[in-house]
């Protein structure tokens, strides 16, 4: 069978998915439209349950919403913030977890549970795959953006409720995840929350089993 990529190609690919990181702090140049584009037709060739394509992209520019959102996430953060004590809270207090304001693109990314009518292929036990079709539309959108050089970071510490007020999403539509989006002052070999001494990346072999939950080879 002729390969379809060559080892560049994948080597490549890779790198991207394995130099893809959170990015919080960015530069204030623009992102083109036709980058932004080509970032958000890679999320929308995401795989999708039924092929509902269950998403929506809201794009935010307006250093006012900006402003509304960030004053909401720092409430939030405020609270998140307690349910640490001791050296941990003092670390988590220092962590940089968002880059709303900095970003020059915030997007939106939003599940409509309804896209394609009450019976989806596929979705009729698991309802949630809608959520899982969105969250693989992000992921995508993540890496292509990598590729582009752009940074991407997910903010969640939000209150969705908040967040489709200040952006005028209807009620049956659900919030997924807010990014913030823009030209990345750099992209740390490790995640930050490792480098910060918050968590280690697991070793994967724990997390393989064969045959059987708990099984290992
Ligand atoms: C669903 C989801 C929500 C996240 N929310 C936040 C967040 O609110 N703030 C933040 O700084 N990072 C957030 N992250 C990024 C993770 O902290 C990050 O992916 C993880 O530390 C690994 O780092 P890496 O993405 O650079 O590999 C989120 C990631 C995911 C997948």
């Amino acid at each position: 069978m002729e390969e379809a990529f060559t080892p560049e190609d994948r080597a490549a690919l890779y790198r991207i998915i394995e130099s893809r990181r959170d990015v919080r702090a960015f530069r204030s140049d623009p992102v083109p439209n036709e980058v932004l584009f080509r970032i958000l037709t890679a999320a929308h060739h995401g795989p999708s349950v039924g092929f509902m394509q269950p998403w929506n992209f809201l794009v935010i520019r307006d250093p006012g919403t900006k402003r509304f959102v960030k004053a909401m996430c720092e409430a939030e953060n405020g609270r998140a913030a307690m349910n640490y004590a001791g050296d941990r809270a003092t670390l988590y207090r220092s962590l940089k977890l968002e880059g709303i304001e900095e970003a020059p693109i915030n997007l939106c990314v939003t599940c409509d549970r309804l896209r394609s009518g009450p019976h989806v292929l596929g979705r009729n036990t698991i309802v949630d795959t809608d959520l899982y079709s969105t969250c693989c539309a992000i992921e995508n959108l993540w890496l292509a953006a990598r590729a582009e050089g752009v940074g991407v970071g997910w903010v969640s510490i939000l209150n969705n409720d908040d967040l489709r007020q200040i952006l005028g999403i209807p009620a049956e539509i659900l919030p997924v995840a807010y990014l913030c989006i823009g030209y990345a002052n750099e992209f740390s070999p490790i995640p930050d929350l490792e480098r910060r001494g918050w968590a280690d990346r697991l070793p994967l072999q724990d997390l393989i089993f064969v045959e059987r939950w708990g099984q290992k080879v």
